[in-house]
């Protein structure tokens, strides 16, 4: 944001929300200037609608059913994300691929965490997928989204061992201690106007 306005973010989420939890831990405490507008999730009974709940956030239970396809289930997404105003989307553990009515409403403004240091291990089981290559190091990478799957412009990155006894659980939480440190840092420069997509590169200025 390069204006004064406050950025309004929507979190959109599928499971247990450990990552919007940080997000919202960095606003409380006031390391981020942004105000969640809205968590959506395209799952009812997931954990992370209680953690948005308990924090007072608007939540949005967002089913796909009842959309011919993934391009109408989006377009109606587009309508929620404009009905609250928001400025940036944030995915944080969506387990949805989006198609271009989503990208294109929202250029440079979607971002999301991937659980491996991209382009390695793109897609799902990201954890498992670097445990069986046999990499020494994996981590997670916050990048912008484009229609591809995990292949958005890159603007954050931490890496973590792979330990020989590395198991999906243990990998995955050494990785998500990660996550949780990197989201809300990449968000606070997004947010603080200090990021410039060239191409494929994301600029970072002081
Ligand atoms: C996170 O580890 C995130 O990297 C991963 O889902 C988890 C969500 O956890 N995302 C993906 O795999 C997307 N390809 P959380 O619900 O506790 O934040």
């Amino acid at each position: 944001m390069t204006d004064n306005l406050t950025c309004r973010l929507a979190v959109l989420v599928s499971g247990s929300g450990t990552n919007l939890q940080a997000i919202i831990d960095s606003i409380e405490a006031g390391d981020i200037d942004a105000t969640i507008a809205c968590v959506i999730s395209n799952k009812r009974d997931v954990f992370a609608l209680e953690r948005a709940a308990k924090h007072g956030i608007t939540v949005v239970v967002h089913e796909n059913s009842g959309f011919a396809n993934r391009q109408e289930y989006d377009l109606a997404t587009v309508e929620i994300l404009r009905q609250y105003g928001v400025n940036l989307v944030v995915l944080a553990g969506f387990m949805r691929i989006l198609t271009e009515n989503m990208i294109n409403a929202f250029p440079n403004a979607i971002i999301n965490i991937h659980p491996a240091l991209l382009p390695s291990f793109p897609g799902l089981h990201a954890q498992q997928q670097a445990i069986d290559y046999g990499v020494r190091y994996s981590g997670c990478t916050v990048h912008f989204v484009d229609c591809g799957t995990d292949t958005g412009p890159i603007i954050l990155q931490s890496v973590v061992p792979v330990d020989a006894n590395d198991t999906e659980e243990t990998l995955s939480a050494k990785i998500q201690k990660e996550e949780h440190r990197i989201y809300p840092a990449a968000i606070k420069l997004f947010v603080d106007g200090k990021i410039k997509v060239k191409g494929r590169k994301v600029l970072i200025t002081d």
